[in-house]
Parts: structure tokens; sequence; C-alpha cells
């Protein structure tokens, strides 16, 4: 059995994608688990950008299939569009399949986000406006369609008369909003059906079976542990587990089958949306910051919030997810930079030094981040490609953030192409 699970530590935005397109090329299996559309994972390969919403980003590279597990929300309309772009670049797309539990993404969905998120007014979360939320919110309401449910007209008909009968009531009466009509829903989800079936399939017995067998299956989070629905900064979070554990609901995989648990964090740290970011820079520094890590949003085009790294949450983030792989992106970014702060302890509003994340997202509001300071180094070291060609202090700096984990860092990423990496085989 070789499984490798790749999870953002962070606020998302990580460089999931471009690890997971990396390791894709020995994967008979790339799998995402969680999440949906509202993920934005891109990936350059040879100056060519492909950005991935709902595809594992395995799509670009892997030989053997790539699954959209039970525990993602998918749109279908957004699916179809993806693959379109994919095979408008002249890739394959026949090896993607999605499950039949999958939650189907409705167009009420969507808007129940948008006027959620209009109704809070400066409290708002900041949603990708995706309609992850209220999906999520109909599965666990058990009154969700599943992909399944596009292939059976009868259910699908009832399910959405249904539905509609209380978010009409909801967007007329609460949101004084004009309601959505049920048969041009039912109609055009019946179609989208009719067009994904032969991709709609039982997934969870094939990844175990190949797991059993050995294959080498890899697990694609989306978003990160500080937007975890339990172990993020609530509300500030999105609806799903993106940690190890979520693979286990959202693949079907037992626990044991986990082997390479493997963390994404960047050498800094953003957030899009609201919600608390203790270490956030908001003066020059922190524009210099976005501009050189290009730090916008992949699916909503919104500039990223940055600031230092954070090991007091990164540390919380590799105890839930069982973090026994790191790997550092971005570290080219903060070339030229000096010195290079990191926070590892908090101080509370009542004075009280602690070196643990609260799971209070109001007094994290109030926390004050403690920092650490490291020289940093001119050298651009993009072109890098062995841990020994590092600059002294570029070495420092990875070297800390093991010291502080106890987790080595197996892979250190130093621009966005797929061959910009530093990758210190001897720890696999
Ligand atoms: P994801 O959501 O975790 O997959 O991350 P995103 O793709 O949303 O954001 C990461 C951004 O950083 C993307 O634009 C990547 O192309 C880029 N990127 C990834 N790794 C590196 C790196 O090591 N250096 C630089 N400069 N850019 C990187
Ligand atoms: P990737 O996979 C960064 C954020 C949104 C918002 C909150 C809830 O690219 O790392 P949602 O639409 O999920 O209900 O929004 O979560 N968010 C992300 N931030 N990267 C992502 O995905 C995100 N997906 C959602 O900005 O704050
Ligand atoms: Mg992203």
């Amino acid at each position: 059995m070789s499984t490798y699970v790749v999870v953002g530590l962070q606020y998302g935005d990580e460089g999931k994608g471009k690890i997971t397109d990396v390791l894709s090329a020995e994967s008979d299996y790339v799998v995402r688990f969680q999440g949906g559309d509202n993920a934005g994972h891109t990936v350059y390969v040879g100056g060519d950008k492909f950005v991935l919403h709902l595809l594992p980003s395995g799509v670009l590279q892997c030989r053997g299939k790539c699954i959209i597990a039970n525990g993602v929300v998918v749109n279908p309309k957004a699916f179809i569009q993806e693959i379109g772009q994919i095979e408008a670049k002249g890739l394959k797309t026949d090896h993607i399949y999605i499950s039949r539990r999958a939650h189907v993404i409705m167009p009420y969905h969507i808007l129940l986000d948008v006027y959620r998120e209009e109704e809070k007014g400066g409290t708002h979360i900041g949603t990708t406006k995706k309609g992850i939320g209220p999906c999520y919110e109909d599965k666990i309401s058990r009154v969700g369609i599943r992909m399944a449910d596009l292939l059976n007209p009868e259910i699908l008909r009832d399910k959405i008369e249904k539905n509609l009968k209380v978010k009409n009531a909801l967007f007329e009466r609460y949101f004084e909003k004009s309601g959505l009509d049920k048969e041009v829903v039912y109609h055009e989800f019946l179609a989208l059906g009719e067009r994904l079936k032969d991709r709609i399939v039982d997934t969870e017995r094939e990844l175990n079976e190949a797991i059993g067998k050995g294959k080498n299956v890899l697990f694609e989070g989306a978003q990160a542990l500080m937007l975890d629905i339990d172990f993020g900064t609530y509300p500030y979070v999105t609806s799903s587990s993106p940690s190890t554990g979520g693979v286990c609901t959202g693949a079907g995989v037992p626990p044991t089958s986990l082997q390479n648990l493997i963390g994404v964090a960047k050498a800094y740290c953003t957030r899009v949306g609201n919600g608390p970011f203790p270490s956030e820079l908001k003066e020059n520094l922190g524009e210099k910051i976005r501009q050189k890590g290009r730090e916008f949003g992949a699916t909503t085009g919104r500039p990223r919030r940055t600031g230092w790294l954070d090991l007091v949450s990164l540390k919380h983030a590799c105890m839930i997810n069982g973090i026994n792989r790191l790997v550092v992106t971005k570290l080219d970014v903060l070339s030229g930079i000096s010195p290079l702060k990191i926070v590892t302890r908090y101080k509370t509003e009542d004075g009280k030094i602690i070196d643990y994340l609260t799971s209070s997202t109001t007094k994290l509001y109030h926390y004050q981040p403690l920092y650490e300071e490291l020289e940093g180094w001119r050298e651009d070291i993009s072109e890098v490609r062995s841990y020994e060609e590092l600059p002294g202090n570029a070495k420092k700096y990875i070297e800390y953030i093991e010291d502080f984990l106890g987790i080595p860092v197996y892979l250190v990423s130093v621009g966005p192409e797929r061959s910009q990496n530093i990758i210190r085989k001897e720890l696999f």
C-alpha cells in the first residue's frame, strides 16, 4: 500500500495543486475528498497555466484515474466547463469519475450563499459564493440531491419539488427575491445527469481495492485546516473537513490505510476572506509580499491578506492532521526580506503567554502574536534544486520550522513551475 494525502495547513492557497501535480506523476489514482469548486489550484507546466477548481490536480499527469469522491460537493455545470477547458488544452478527460454519493450543488444553494452573505453585511464570511455551505447543509439535513439522483427522473423531480417548496418560500418571503421554476431546474439537471452518466460511479470499493493491491493513491485536499469546519476559525471557515480525517469520511477509506500525511505550508501566510489572522501584515511589507507572491485568489481574484508564518497555528494543524511530512512552498518569495519574523507564541488579553491555539475565534482577534526574528537572505533561489545550494539563512529558516514542529520538510518549493522544487529525497 502506498497512500499519500496532501492537505493545506494554513488558510488555503498553500500550493496544494502544484504539489499534487508533482506527486501525481507516480499515481494510479488522484482523489478529491471534500470541498467543491470553491477551491482554486494553480499549476504551471512549461509556462502553460492551469487553474483547477473541482478536478483533482492530478488530471494533468496522472496515468490512472482521477476521482471526485463522495465528500465533494459537485456543481455539474462547473464540472463540464472545467472538463472543456482541459480538453481545449489537448489533454484527456475520460479518466475522471464522480462518486454516485457526492452531493450536487443546485442553483438554490448558490442563491442562498449569495443572499446570506449580503444579509450579514459587515460580518460576512467572504465566501466564494459557490453554494458550498448551503449544499453541505442539505446533505446533513438529509434533503440533498446526490449525483446518482440525476440519473433517476422520478427521484430527481420529487427532490427538486420538495426542496424548492422550502427554498422558494425563503427566497420570496424572507429575502424578498424571486423564486426558481421547478420545471426549469428539473429539466436542466436531468440533462446534466444524462451528459455525465458514464462518469457517475461507485468509488469507495474501487479505491479500497486499489489500496489493498498496493496501488499508488494520492488524496488531494482543498482549503486547509484553519478553514476546517471544526478546527478552523469558526464561523470564518468553509463547510467541510479539509483534514486528513476528511479522507476517511470523504472517500470511504479507513484511517489504517493512510500512510504519508503531507502538510503543505507557505513560507509565510495568506488568507482570503474574513476572519482572524494574528500575524497579518497591514503595512507596506504586506503589499510587497502580495505583489511578489502574486497573492490574488485563483477562484475569486480577490487580493489575499498576507502575514508572517505562524508556527502556533501550524502546530495545531499538524496535530489535528497527524502530519508526518512537510512541504514548504514559496520560499523564493521571501528572498530580499530581512529580518523574517515567525510567530512562536501568543500573548492573551490578560497577559498570559501561550503556545497553543484557542478554540475561541473572538479571543484570537485580540491575541498578540510574539515573534522570533531570523535573518533573511538576498539571493534569488528560484533556480536552486538541491538543499545544500540554498543560502545558509534560507536553510536556517527551514530548519527552524522543522525543529519547532518536529516534522521533516521533504520538499521546498521555490517557484510555481512543476520543476521548481528542492526534493530532500532521503526523507522518503
Ligand atoms: P492551492 O489552492 O493550495 O493549490 O494554491 P493556489 O494555487 O491557490 O495558490 C498558490 C499560488 O502560488 C499559485 O499561483 C501557484 O502557482 C503559486 N506557487 C506555488 N508554489 C510556489 C512557489 O514555490 N513559489 C512561487 N513563487 N509561487 C508558487
Ligand atoms: P484552496 O483549495 C482559500 C475561504 C473563503 C471564505 C471561506 C468560506 O484553493 O486552498 P466557502 O465558499 O468555502 O463557503 O468560503 O473559505 N475559502 C478559501 N480560501 N483557498 C481556498 O481553497 C478556499 N476555499 C474557500 O474565502 O473565507
Ligand atoms: Mg487556491
